[in-house]
């Protein structure tokens, strides 16, 4: 991997990003929650600055192990990410983009706590519809990216699941069996928001990955403690970090 560089952001700025000149690192991560990208800068990074705070969706950048690195909240749902990582790649330059999540599982075999990477991301969404192409494009991760992460992780002994993810619209749907249809085709988990990065990144020829935990087992009724989920969160951000 390239040592990821800072990205100068004097006098750039978009409707949702105002650095005021904070730089923003070229490998950046994204939870959901804001207050999650807080707690990621003020407990792993060296010497984080906020460089956002436009509608609360807080950044910071500082560095891990003398690299710089970057980590911001994306919001809820597919709308939400695209926008913030369509103006982190086109505006501020960004390359690396992973998404630190949790997810509800679909199979089986996979416990609450265990950590999903994600190969691939379907979707209900037709946010690929913009693009206008003859057909489906199969959403992807970077397996650059991939192929680090499950190194990392098999290095800690966490285990691992690697493969398809839903990337839905719907938290609450209509459709009893609509998990169940999704569960039938391999699908591992359910989340919100990596088939938006991934479509991005794809558009852009940049990378992307998206790292989960397992927070709720939807074919068993499980949903995890909350202190369980902060072990479970532990793990997977030393794994997106070790990508820095
Ligand atoms: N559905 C969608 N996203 C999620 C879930 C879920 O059950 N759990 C964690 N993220």
């Amino acid at each position: 991997m390239t040592t990821p560089k800072l990205l100068d952001t004097t006098d750039k700025s978009t409707a949702h990003i105002k650095p005021d000149g904070v730089p923003i690192a070229e490998t950046i991560l994204l939870p959901g929650d804001p207050l999650r990208a807080k707690f990621i800068a003020q407990t792993y990074l060296d010497d984080a600055k906020c460089f956002n705070e436009v509608r609360n969706m807080l950044g910071f950048t500082g560095t891990y192990q003398g690299t710089p690195i970057s980590v911001m909240g994306t919001g809820m749902g597919i709308p939400s990410i695209s926008l913030y990582t369509w103006e982190l790649i086109h505006v501020f330059g960004v390359k690396n983009l992973i998404r630190v999540g949790s997810c509800g599982a679909l199979q089986e075999d996979i416990e609450l706590y265990d950590v999903v990477l994600a190969q691939g991301a379907s979707t209900d969404s037709n946010y690929l519809e913009q693009f206008a192409l003859p057909g489906n494009l199969a959403l992807l991760s970077s397996f650059r990216l991939l192929e680090a992460a499950k190194r990392i992780a098999d290095d800690k002994g966490q285990r691992t699941h690697v493969g398809n993810v839903l990337s839905s619209d719907i938290f609450y749907s209509a459709d009893e069996q609509y998990n169940q249809k999704w569960a039938q085709m391999g699908v591992l988990t359910v989340e919100m928001e990596a088939a938006g990065l991934f479509a991005n990144a794809a558009a852009a020829g940049v990378d992307a990955l998206a790292i989960f935990t397992v927070s709720d087992h939807l074919l068993r009724g499980q949903h995890a403690s909350t202190e369980e989920r902060q072990t479970a969160f532990t793990q997977m951000i030393e794994i997106a970090l070790g990508l820095a």
